[in-house]
């Protein structure tokens, strides 16, 4: 039997205000399967963040289904959606809110401690290997302050997988780091979801990186235009 997908969208629409009401999202459908690595794209004012917000439990669609490997969350309260969300989903975002009075490591460990409430031996041995994978073995004790932008953004990354979530929503991860690190970080999200099978939704600005994407989801005035699978590159 194939497995549920990741992610199933049905008929998200989505409205904002009161008396004047702005429709947003038009009724979008979308599914993302284990281990896609897809872009999504589209021009400022489009609903790509509102789209994420709406994959990432942070906020309700005004209608239609957001079901999460199979379970449909519309009529989850906000605890259970808070405990969903902890269990399954990922977040980077552009800036990246490490707490300042904490170490990388600590800051990693952060969503598991608000998990289970204490530190446990497991908890650390991940954090280290996220840290080592993230190539910041060495800087784990260093606060954000004493780190580079493209580090504290790694320790985000880091942060993001501790507890090993089914899929990672990156709102433009890279949108304030140079070129350079923009790159690296980028090749470190591919280099993940290739080795551990996480499925990764990534808004995007740059063209270079959705084409390094195996999946293009465009989105212009709240509907999808265009959905493609790239072929597979080499490099
Ligand atoms: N809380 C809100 N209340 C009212 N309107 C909102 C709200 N949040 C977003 N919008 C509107 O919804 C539309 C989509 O916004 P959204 O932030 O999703 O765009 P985006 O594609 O992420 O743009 P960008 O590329 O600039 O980040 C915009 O017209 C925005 O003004
Ligand atoms: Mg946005």
């Amino acid at each position: 039997m194939k497995p549920e997908p990741v992610l199933r969208l049905e008929g998200v629409i989505k409205e904002y205000g009161e008396e004047v009401v702005t429709r947003v999202l038009h009724g979008i459908d979308l599914t993302l399967e284990q281990g896609e690595f897809a872009a999504l794209i589209g021009p400022s004012g489009s609903g790509k963040s509102t789209l994420l917000n709406i994959i990432g439990l942070l906020d309700r669609p005004t209608s239609g289904r957001v079901l999460l490997q199979g379970q449909d969350t519309r009529g989850l309260d906000e605890d259970s959606l808070a405990r969903l969300r902890a269990r399954t989903l990922g977040f980077i975002f552009q800036f990246h809110h490490l707490m300042p009075a904490f170490t990388a490591l600590e800051n990693v460990m952060m969503p598991a401690l608000a998990e289970r409430g204490w530190p446990d031996e497991r908890m650390r041995t991940r954090a280290l290997e996220l840290l080592a994978q993230v190539g910041l073995k060495e800087r784990a004790g260093a606060h954000p302050g004493q780190l580079s932008g493209g580090q504290q953004q790694r320790v985000a990354i880091a942060r993001a997988l501790v507890m090993s979530p089914a899929l990672v929503l990156a709102d433009e991860p890279t949108g304030n780091l140079d070129t350079g690190t923009s790159a690296q970080v980028f090749e470190l999200l591919r280099h993940i979801n290739r080795e551990q099978r996480m499925t990764f939704l990534i808004v995007t600005h740059d063209p270079r990186m959705a084409q390094r994407c195996d999946r293009i989801i465009e989105v212009v005035d709240g509907r999808i235009v265009s959905d493609r699978r790239e072929p597979p590159h080499s490099g």
